[in-house]
């Protein structure tokens, strides 16, 4: 369907000529694609959703007696960040042992039960694997402790001697994501200091050796321990880091990038303060660690075990912070991942020449492979987007916001974050959903020190402020001591005062609530199947309107117009607004809103 007709818009500001752009950007996909290829995916980080025993953690039957709020909400899967036997390092993903649950989330029966009550309301469920390190309290770790240098058991992960005359300096320079050198030594048998192991993140969390067979079958059996149980899929943390650049070569870069972290530098001014052109890094260097070309063997494998459990499909999605595009998407070829995290977008500027290049080439780069681009906004490592969209547009994104730091604009942030949200859902492809991100929440941004748990945070002494801000456990009630969280007034992190105002009983029925409008939004999603539509740009707005249309021969094309300009702009006489992320002012969209309407 094309449609060249030119529509002149009346504006009080002057009459405008609206066009739909004579070849989509992107094609409708088949209207019986696979459920992934257009999935809404909501993420729950399991500490912080819902404690049931009430202390002050969440788990695992928390959050089985909260899944029909998801079912309320209209999403179609839950991703579980990991609830494995772990001593919490880095909040799970420091894994001890991957076949069990820690007995702070509750036992393997709480996990078959989550997963069976999430079935019965038709919810598929995604697990977390984290195949890049363990937890330095792993038996094979501790096993490669004791065996020494030179055995077998050192094998299976990164051991290698130091550098200097005895050893005494790391075996390279690579820096750890969170901080400090990437390498640990250790004191041998003899009581003296040995060999070093990598670890990329925390020293609590030993890098495996991918080159290793055993490990390979181990992460092999581990999937199909979870497959068994009837999980979904999985999402694949660091899946662009298990391989090494063979001999671990020194790497250019200062710092890493691994989860998008500014370049750090202890004299800098905070993040949010830094002019536009701050210094970034140059992510066409490539980097010994990251996006080696191996890795993507070990996903051929894993597809292939996927796939014998026949269907619907389980999957696998990857939180790979890969640049370029080109090279993003290889994880997501039609005999690999069937999903990648579109980092790209998360961190787009709220500029909309910027969103518009970055949804085109988004597009057209997973259209390349034959994939669906997996749209995300939030997630437990970063800034909430109704805090970061806060800051003025082009502000460099921060790993974390301290009562220290400029502080967001706590409206103008929730308004654009609705209005993100609403371009976001609109598209074609799956999404991701952070947990709270239906109520609007904001970071916490003025969390004391004392309670920060993020091990970047000590590793920089304070100078990141690290991801807790973003973890704080959820509101579902104004009244009762952890607003709802749990039966207990504990909260492993503090809950902000401003949270009461945006918990769930605050806005459920609630006309132009967040939580509606995240409802209305993915209720009509679905009724108009916008996911598997096609995308075509529309001409004629000012250069600070996205406008789009998501075509289907199956139902009426829907425009969709985010105006991220200051002055109001017009609709088509003839389009029908759906959905609004604010209201209209005088039929006019205005600033920082996104509508949907069908335009036939
Ligand atoms: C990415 C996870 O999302 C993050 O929370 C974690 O700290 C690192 N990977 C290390 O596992
Ligand atoms: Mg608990």
């Amino acid at each position: 369907m094309t449609r060249s007709a030119t529509q002149t818009l009346t504006h009080p500001l002057g009459d405008l000529e609206v066009r739909e752009e004579t070849t989509p950007v992107h094609a409708a996909d088949r209207p019986d694609a696979a459920w992934w290829r257009q999935a809404v995916i909501y993420q729950i980080y399991p500490r912080s959703w819902a404690d049931a025993d009430g202390d002050g953690i969440g788990d695992l039957p928390g959050i089985t007696s909260r899944l029909p709020h998801l079912r309320a909400l209209g999403v179609d899967a839950i991703w579980l960040s990991p609830f494995y036997t772990s001593p919490q390092a880095d909040a799970g993903y420091d894994v001890a042992d991957y076949r069990d649950v820690d007995p702070i989330f509750g036992t393997l029966a709480d996990a078959d039960a989550m997963i069976a009550r999430a079935h019965e309301l038709g919810l598929k469920v995604i697990v977390d694997m984290v195949p890049n390190h363990s937890s330095d309290e792993h038996v094979w770790f501790q096993a490669a402790l004791s065996a020494g240098p030179g055995s077998a058991e050192r094998e299976r992960y990164m051991f290698r001697e130091g550098r200097g005359e005895h050893g005494e300096l790391p075996p390279n320079n690579w820096e750890s994501v969170f901080g400090g050198a990437a390498w640990t030594r250790v004191t041998e048998a003899d009581g003296l200091p040995g060999q070093w192991y990598l670890h990329l993140f925390d020293p609590k969390q030993p890098d495996f050796n991918w080159e290793h067979p055993e490990v390979r079958a181990e992460f092999e059996s581990i999937l199909r321990f979870w497959l068994d149980r009837g999980v979904d899929g999985f999402r694949v943390d660091v899946a662009h880091g298990l391989i090494k650049q063979q001999g671990l070569p020194d790497t250019e870069e200062e710092r890493t990038v691994m989860l998008g972290h500014a370049e750090h530098d202890d004299d800098a001014t905070p993040a949010a303060a830094q002019p536009e052109d701050a210094p970034r890094i140059d992510h066409t260097k490539r980097s010994p660690m990251w996006d080696q070309d191996g890795v993507h063997e070990v996903y051929r494998a894993w597809r292939r075990i996927l796939e014998s459990y026949g269907t619907p499909d389980r999957i696998l999605c990857a939180e790979a912070w890969v640049e370029p595009q080109e090279r993003a998407v290889k994880y997501v070829r039609s005999d690999e991942m069937h999903q990648a995290f579109n980092f790209d977008f998360l961190t787009s500027s709220w500029i909309a020449e910027d969103l518009k290049a970055v949804i085109t080439s988004s597009l057209q780069a997973a259209d390349s492979v034959g994939a669906p681009s997996t749209w995300v906004l939030s997630n437990h490592d970063v800034v909430r987007h109704a805090s970061r969209l806060g800051f003025a547009p082009g502000t460099p994104r921060m790993n974390g916001i301290s009562a220290t730091d400029p502080q967001p604009d706590r409206a103008l942030g929730l308004r654009r974050a609705r209005a993100a949200t609403a371009l976001m859902l609109s598209l074609p492809g799956g999404a991701y959903i952070y947990q709270g991100e239906e109520l609007g929440l904001p970071d916490s941004t003025d969390m004391p020190a004392e309670f920060r748990q993020d091990p970047t945070f000590a590793r920089t002494n304070g100078a990141e402020t690290g991801r807790d801000g973003c973890r704080v456990p959820m509101p579902w009630s104004a009244d009762g001591p952890s607003l709802g969280f749990g039966p207990g007034a504990n909260t492993w992190l503090p809950q902000p005062d401003v949270y009461a105002h945006y918990a769930v009983d605050q806005q459920e029925g609630v006309a132009g609530s967040t939580l509606e409008l995240y409802r209305a939004l993915l209720a009509n999603r679905r009724r108009l199947s916008l996911g598997t539509g096609s995308l075509t740009w529309v001409d004629g707005y000012a250069a600070d309107v996205v406008a789009l249309t998501n075509g289907s021969d199956q139902r009426e094309r829907v425009l969709v117009v985010a105006n991220l300009g200051d002055a109001p702009v017009a609709l088509p006489e003839d389009a029908e607004v759906v959905v609004a992320s604010g209201p209209l002012e005088d039929g006019l969209v205005p600033s920082d809103t996104t509508v949907w309407a069908i335009w036939s």
